[in-house]
């Protein structure tokens, strides 16, 4: 009965937005929205923005790769997403000679763009409510256990049931914590072909340093097109497919965005928090983010010891340090957002209430009041276990690069062990690219030294109880780095040389040198030692977590009928709007909400890995030679910033204005506002986006590629 309530109340009520710009709302259920949209400038309707019955902008949206978003910006079937979405692409492209990441890459016709295996651009042609399919003949009284179970089964008799095209697919996702499910019918075209890339020094502008930092001057965009077999359906990679002919194309803006102005994002964010309880914040805030920060902050300070030092390391580290980086510094700025907008405190309030209301009315308190004491048990209980959890995945599986090696050759000899010669030989042979990619960028030295810090960490942050017997001896006989140095001579895992040594011998040798090798074995030791101190308990504790979210999501809904909520982001299309807006980072300091070109230039430092620039592209400054790309003030537009609410995954999303218009290109968050898959706060917490007068002027006058502004529609909207 609830459930049903939940689905209504959704679809009807009222809008009293509490926070301007909060929210990632599904696009089948705009209409409630409509209003709202309407009032912060919008001049489109809901049914512009998603129709299954005509071409809307929806059509014009695709998954990219499943990590990213794109959009089409022609009637040929061209996309624009960010450079470090397509960053895979444009490197496995590149050779010494043709180094397209550090020259920039640009087809001038299409039988220059070049193939992506494996890439893929994902439509959604249609979505619908499958909740009441989902949930046909589940009752209250059910275990979660057999409430699953009903559940998978029927989603797996609707999958077959809704309505679709042979060429295209359905998909099932659950939203609000498993109580509402949406069924997505797509369209998934396997022939994606780089178009166009800027060199590194425009896409890449800044890099770690200013990634996450507002103000901003990255020309963060790469171009791809999409293929189509001749009938213009999906196909796999073939020379006699043809650009796709697509719904939907976004008309682009030459005029921007002003402050104030309405703006939208449109795009699939990857995964937010935003109906945690207080204690679950709590122990982002003080135990997860600072274990995983502490861990990283190490291994950065080693790496970057190496890359400034080494000028080879500086290559191959780059991709591996901004990837570590980025997470790292996203929690630091989240955990200062958390604690500046007490974050904690706000939660206790709104608990507080939901305790006052639950408890006035007897069916409420009978079904949700024991919820939130028991949260505060479980969280209390998880807490040392989360974090344990956080230090070991941190050491064995992200900051030490010779486990990933250990962990998979360990794999190998359970292949070897469950299927026999066969599982073996094919198992080793997926393993044997992945390993010449892996050594190419690898040094020992750096690895070893990362180990014998973080292994030291480990030791002395792990409980006494849950401390690994093996690791515990060796510790207490020597220096971390003097057992570490021991290891990387002993081991035959740290070079090449050494693992073909190690397996290409017959598969019984190499099982037996994969036994005794003593980075497996320590590997081994600590994966088995925490999976028998710690795992167990923290999967009981986390389902228990994960069953009661379902309902206290549920009992949220039910309690505040005044709040509209948004579902949490789950990799799934969605729509954010907002406003063109700066903000105030800290006291009597403003950031306005546009970068120029002038601000390129001022962070300019000749020669630097980061803040070096093309000389194209200061000579077209100083020419001022910018075509119609510059706005009323003669200046190029870079970057600008808006309260649309995005995620990880909203990378490459399109920033459109009132009218459908593409006005930019979403590639970031704000510092002071990565807290926002948490806790948005619509005075912090802002998107960054690439002016699309940059991507035009780039691709314009700085590659000459003017052949793809042929094809695009640019318009004067406010002219
Ligand atoms: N912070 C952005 C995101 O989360 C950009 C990351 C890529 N850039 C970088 N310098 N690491 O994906
Ligand atoms: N850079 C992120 C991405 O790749 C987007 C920024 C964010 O997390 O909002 O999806």
């Amino acid at each position: 009965m609830i459930r049903r309530f939940l689905t209504v109340l959704f679809l009807t009520t009222t809008l009293s937005v509490a926070h301007a710009g909060e929210g990632m709302w599904i696009p089948l259920l705009l209409k409630a929205l409509e209003g709202d949209m309407q009032a912060m400038g919008m001049k489109m309707t809901a049914e512009d923005i998603y129709s299954v019955n005509q071409g809307s902008l929806k059509d014009a949206i695709v998954h990219f790769g499943g990590f990213c978003t794109a959009e089409v910006i022609s009637d040929q079937g061209l996309i624009l997403t960010n450079h470090h979405c397509g960053y895979g692409q444009i490197q496995s492209h590149s050779t010494l000679e043709n180094n397209y990441l550090e020259d920039g890459f640009w087809a001038m016709n299409n039988s220059e763009e070049l193939p992506n295996p494996g890439l893929y651009a994902r439509f959604i042609v249609r979505i619908i409510d499958a909740t009441e399919m989902a949930m046909a003949g589940v009752t209250d009284d059910m275990t979660d256990a057999e409430r699953q179970s009903m559940i998978d089964k029927n989603l797996g008799i609707a999958e077959v049931a809704i309505r679709k095209e042979d060429w295209q697919e359905v998909m099932i996702r659950p939203f609000f914590k498993g109580n509402q499910y949406f069924a997505f019918v797509t369209e998934t075209y396997n022939d994606v072909r780089l178009v166009g890339a800027p060199p590194s020094s425009i896409g890449k502008f800044g890099a770690d340093t200013d990634n996450w930092v507002w103000p901003r001057h990255t020309g963060d965009f790469s171009m791809f097109r999409i293929y189509a077999s001749p009938d213009n359906r999906p196909a796999d990679y073939s020379p006699d497919n043809v650009p796709l002919k697509p719904r939907h194309s976004l008309p682009i803006s030459l005029d921007g965005v002003d402050e104030g102005d309405f703006t939208m994002v449109f795009g699939f964010p990857g995964r937010t928090d935003q109906y945690l309880p207080s204690y679950a914040v709590e122990n982002i805030i003080e135990t997860i983010d600072p274990t995983r920060i502490a861990v990283r902050e190490r291994s950065l300070e080693i790496i970057d010891q190496y890359m400034r030092s080494d000028a080879q390391a500086k290559i191959q580290y780059a991709s591996r340090f901004a990837s570590i980086a980025n997470g790292w510094k996203k929690w630091i700025g989240e955990v200062q957002g958390l604690k500046s907008k007490n974050a904690v405190a706000v939660k206790r309030a709104y608990e507080a209430e939901f305790t006052k209301r639950v408890n006035a009315n007897p069916a409420w308190r009978a079904q949700y009041g024991a919820l939130l004491p028991r949260f505060e048990q479980l969280y209390t209980e998880i807490e040392p276990y989360a974090k344990q959890r956080e230090l070991h995945n941190e050491v064995l599986n992200r900051n030490v690069e010779i486990f990933r090696v250990a962990s998979l050759l360990d794999r190998l000899a359970q292949r070897y062990e469950n299927n026999g010669a066969a599982g073996y030989t094919a198992y080793k042979a997926r393993l044997d690219g992945y390993f010449e990619g892996f050594y190419k960028n690898y040094r020992p030295e750096i690895d070893r030294d990362v180990l014998a810090t973080l292994l030291q960490r480990y030791h002395e942050g792990t409980p006494a109880d849950w401390q690994s017997a093996v690791l515990t001896e060796q510790m207490m006989r020597q220096s971390s780095a003097d057992y570490v140095e021991k290891l990387f001579a002993d081991s035959r895992l740290t070079s090449p040389e050494g693992l073909t040594k190690l397996y290409d011998d017959d598969i019984e040798d190499a099982i037996e040198h994969i036994d005794k090798d003593p980075i497996v074995q320590l590997y081994r030791a600590l994966t088995e030692n925490y999976n028998a101190t710690v795992a167990p308990r923290y999967s009981e504790l986390n389902d228990e977590i994960d069953g009661m979210m379902r309902d206290y999501m549920a009992a949220q809904m039910a309690v505040f009928p005044e709040h509209t909520f948004w579902p949490d982001a789950n990799s799934t299309l969605r729509v954010t709007y907002g406003k063109m807006m700066g903000y105030e980072p800290r006291d009597a300091v403003y950031y306005q909400p546009q970068t120029y070109l002038d601000g390129v230039i001022e962070k300019y430092v000749p020669g630097d890995y980061e803040f070096d620039l093309p000389a194209k592209l200061i000579e077209l400054y100083e020419a001022k030679d910018y075509g119609e790309y510059a706005d009323d003030n003669g200046k190029i537009p870079v970057c600008l910033i808006g309260s649309n609410h995005t995620s990880g995954g909203n990378s490459g999303s399109p920033a459109i204005d009132a009218s459908g218009n593409l006005v930019g290109l979403n590639f970031d968050r704000v510092w002071e506002g990565t807290m926002s898959d948490i806790f948005y706060d619509a005075e912090i917490c802002r998107n960054i986006m690439v002016d699309t007068r940059y991507v035009l002027f780039i691709v314009d006058k700085f590659a000459g590629a003017g052949w793809l502004i042929e094809e695009m529609k640019l318009v004067h909207p406010k002219k």
